[in-house]
């Protein structure tokens, strides 16, 4: 068992507040995921837990127990960096064992879970090797595998893939959430990549500027963005938005007060911000009138850069649609897909 509190927990560096009444938890077993724009509070909230970072105010709880003042060796905690550096001069056997040793383990078990690590990443065939001798994935594993020969309760993961190229980043994506499958252990992953924290989290935790914006399942961030920030932050490409303003009984969308029908704001609303993302544009017979500005050929589907209103959106469309920069179409928006925001507080309005 091991799940982690986090009880209104708050973290100055000097006088400056980077972190504000912090409450999160974190399920037994569960793989939570930190994300966020860069210096919202990710790192810190991480260190915390480990122990590496004082708490200014609040409780930190392991399994119900309070261990905010506990030294960091105490925690049961394994923490993997994206500067993992392994010992240059020790082969990945003994870079493995070492943290062990260090702990006056006996060799025989040591052993034992050096052996096991090596055979859950598949990397046994490595371990006379020196680090220099590895590829940039096969180090990463080293990395993890020190973690995991611990049998720490709770794994923490802090931009651990920052270093690899794109496609070695999508491999080692799916084996640390094989390995989370696995172990079944509870972990926190931290990155600023929404597409590692979709397809990885259980749960996300969406941060901005020292405040959790939301902690909800990937689907429902997706679908249900509480506001304009989260919306804006998760998907790719990103929701589009426009504003509108109610004229007449209809409305007017955009920069160019273009007349649009097909959608309506809240009753209560006379000017509002509409977001919707690229796959809910539609093309069709009526609708608002747009200009094809930019076409980006993925293969599997195309991006269509349009000027709608006077301001610029995305589409995301087949790829066998025949368009070309110039061309006029007229735009609907998927019914029940468009999320309508309040200009000042920023919230999503019901539906
Ligand atoms: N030791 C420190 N002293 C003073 N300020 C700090 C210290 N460590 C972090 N901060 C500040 O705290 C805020 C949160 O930093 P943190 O490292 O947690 O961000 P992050 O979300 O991990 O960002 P990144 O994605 O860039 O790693 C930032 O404004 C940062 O400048
Ligand atoms: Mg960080």
């Amino acid at each position: 068992m091991a799940s982690v509190e986090y009880r209104n927990v708050s973290k100055n560096f000097d006088q400056v507040k980077v972190l504000h009444d912090i409450n999160l938890t974190i399920n037994d077993g569960e793989f939570v995921v930190l994300v966020g724009p860069s210096g919202c509070g990710k790192s810190t909230s991480l260190r915390m837990l480990a122990g590496l970072e004082s708490v200014s105010s609040g409780t930190i709880l392991i399994d119900g127990k309070d261990i905010t003042d506990k030294h960091p060796k105490d925690r049961d905690i394994a923490m993997v960096f994206q500067n993992y550096a392994l010992y240059p001069h020790m082969s990945v056997y003994e870079n493995l064992a070492f943290g062990l040793k260090m702990r006056r383990m006996d060799k025989a078990d040591i052993d034992k879970r050096v052996q096991e690590a090596a055979a859950i990443l598949k990397i046994e065939m490595l371990l006379d090797r020196k680090p220099k001798a590895l590829s940039g994935g096969q180090r990463q594993r080293v990395a993890l595998g020190r973690a995991i020969v611990r049998k720490p309760k709770v794994f923490l993961f802090d931009e651990p893939l920052s270093n690899l190229d794109a496609k070695l980043r999508v491999q080692m994506r799916s084996e640390i959430k094989k390995l989370h499958q696995t172990l079944g252990v509870t972990m926190l992953y931290v990155t600023h990549d929404q597409v590692e924290a979709m397809t990885m989290g259980d749960r996300i935790c969406l941060m901005d500027s020292g405040y959790i914006q939301q902690y909800d399942t990937p689907l429902n961030i997706y679908n249900e963005p509480t506001n304009r920030f989260v919306a804006g932050f998760i998907g790719s490409p990103p929701m589009n938005f426009l504003s509108v303003q109610r004229k007449n009984g209809g409305l007017l969308l955009g920069k160019n007060a273009q007349p649009f029908t097909g959608y309506d704001i809240p009753k209560n609303m006379e000017k509002a911000e509409i977001g919707i993302r690229p796959e809910d544009l539609l093309i069709a017979k009526e609708g608002a009138s747009a200009t094809v500005e930019l076409i980006e050929p993925l293969g599997s589907e195309l991006y269509i850069e349009l000027n709608l209103a006077g301001e610029s959106v995305t589409g995301r469309f087949a790829p066998d649609l025949k368009l070309q920069p110039g061309d006029k179409i007229n735009i609907q928006f998927r019914e029940q897909k468009v999320h309508c925001f309040d200009l000042e507080s920023g919230l999503r309005c019901p539906n």
